[in-house]
């Protein structure tokens, strides 16, 4: 039998961090409002040198030299992002080529905030039946690019970055490690709830995004509760065998609400949305670098990784470290 085996992660963000009291200079908010309704006090924003590729590629290169393994090793880069460098071609055959490890497969993922667990579920899959040995999985993004700054609704809570993991195709039994269980769904009735209002088919522009966040959150709640009892089943595990949640850094209130559905203390969800803010598919795996880097994280923990975005879609996955 074959699994995928996380052998390391990176993350990268731009260089300007932006507090809530900065935001408040131009938008009509307040540092006390986004923290109550959000939880967040900080971004970090990509100035024009700072691209989703750049960030992607600075994330793999720490990812590499966590895992110890060089780029020339890599045959697989999947890429999750809803901010492409360009329409096309993929942001990860950029990464790819600036890494140099060119001739391998390389394509971009959209599921927007849970672009993540689709790009691993993707690279799980393809690991798994032989078609790549090692794969960058990555999730990146420039939010920032996408906001309406008149909408105050939505510009306070969205921020840039990107994370990336290296996952390598093991077969045996390498101690129970790697990916144990993946569940994703999505439902296209919910469109009009969370999107961007241009596209290159459309209007032929970028767009802004949109968002009626009240009705996001109780679709976040029901859903992520309900995916994430999915995956611990299909993988015969149950809540307390969690160690821990990392998921997408969303709202700190939708947080806490799926943690208490599940029974699980608060202490075993990694939680960054107070510094990074929601960065869509970077979200996931920065948090994860974060929870890794901190010591949290250590080898032989039952890590959640769990999301839900734009679509709607929605997913969780298991996996032992
Ligand atoms: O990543 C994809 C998934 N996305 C999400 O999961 C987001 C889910 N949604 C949320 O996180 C929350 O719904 C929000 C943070 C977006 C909003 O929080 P809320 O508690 O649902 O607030 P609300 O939209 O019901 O707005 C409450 C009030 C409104 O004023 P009125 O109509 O009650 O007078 C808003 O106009 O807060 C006002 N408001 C603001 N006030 C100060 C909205 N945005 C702001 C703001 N600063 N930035």
């Amino acid at each position: 039998m074959i699994r995928s085996v996380i052998r390391g992660s990176g993350s990268a963000l731009p260089a300007r961090a932006v507090s809530n009291a900065e935001l408040a200079k131009t938008v009509d908010t307040s540092d006390d409002w986004i923290v109550e309704r959000t939880g967040i006090r900080n971004r970090y924003i990509a100035d024009d040198s700072e691209t989703t590729a750049s960030l992607a590629t600075d994330a793999a290169r720490a990812a590499l030299v966590a895992a110890g393994i060089e780029a020339s090793d890599i045959d697989l880069i999947v890429l999750a992002t809803a901010t492409p460098d360009q329409t096309f071609p993929a942001t990860a055959t950029i990464v790819q080529n600036a890494l140099g490890c060119n001739g391998g497969i390389a394509f971009d993922v959209a599921a927007v905030c849970s672009g993540f667990l689709y790009a691993l579920g993707t690279a799980d899959s393809m690991l798994r039946t032989g078609m790549a040995k090692r794969a960058l999985v990555i999730g990146a993004e420039t939010f920032s690019r996408l906001m309406d700054w008149e909408d105050r609704t939505t510009c306070v809570l969205f921020g840039d970055g990107a994370g990336a993991i290296v996952l390598e195709a093991v077969e045996g039994d390498d101690a129970g490690a790697g990916i144990i269980a993946t569940k994703l769904h999505a439902d296209g009735a919910h469109n009009e709830l969370l999107y961007v209002d241009g596209g290159p088919s459309t209007t032929g522009t970028v767009g802004k995004l949109r968002m009626r966040g009240r009705e996001v959150f109780r679709h976040a709640v029901v859903n992520l509760a309900s995916v994430l009892n999915e995956a611990l089943e299909e993988a015969g595990l149950t809540a307390a065998d969690i160690d821990w949640v990392v998921p997408h850094q969303a709202n700190a209130r939708i947080l806490d609400a799926t943690a208490r559905k599940l029974g699980l203390p608060a202490e075993k969800v990694i939680v960054t949305v107070d510094q990074h803010a929601n960065t869509s598919a970077a979200s996931v795996p920065l948090a994860f670098d974060v929870g890794i880097r901190d010591g949290r994280i250590k080898p032989g923990d039952l890590v959640m990784f769990e999301a839900m975005g734009g679509g709607f879609t929605w997913g969780a996955c298991l996996a032992r470290m």
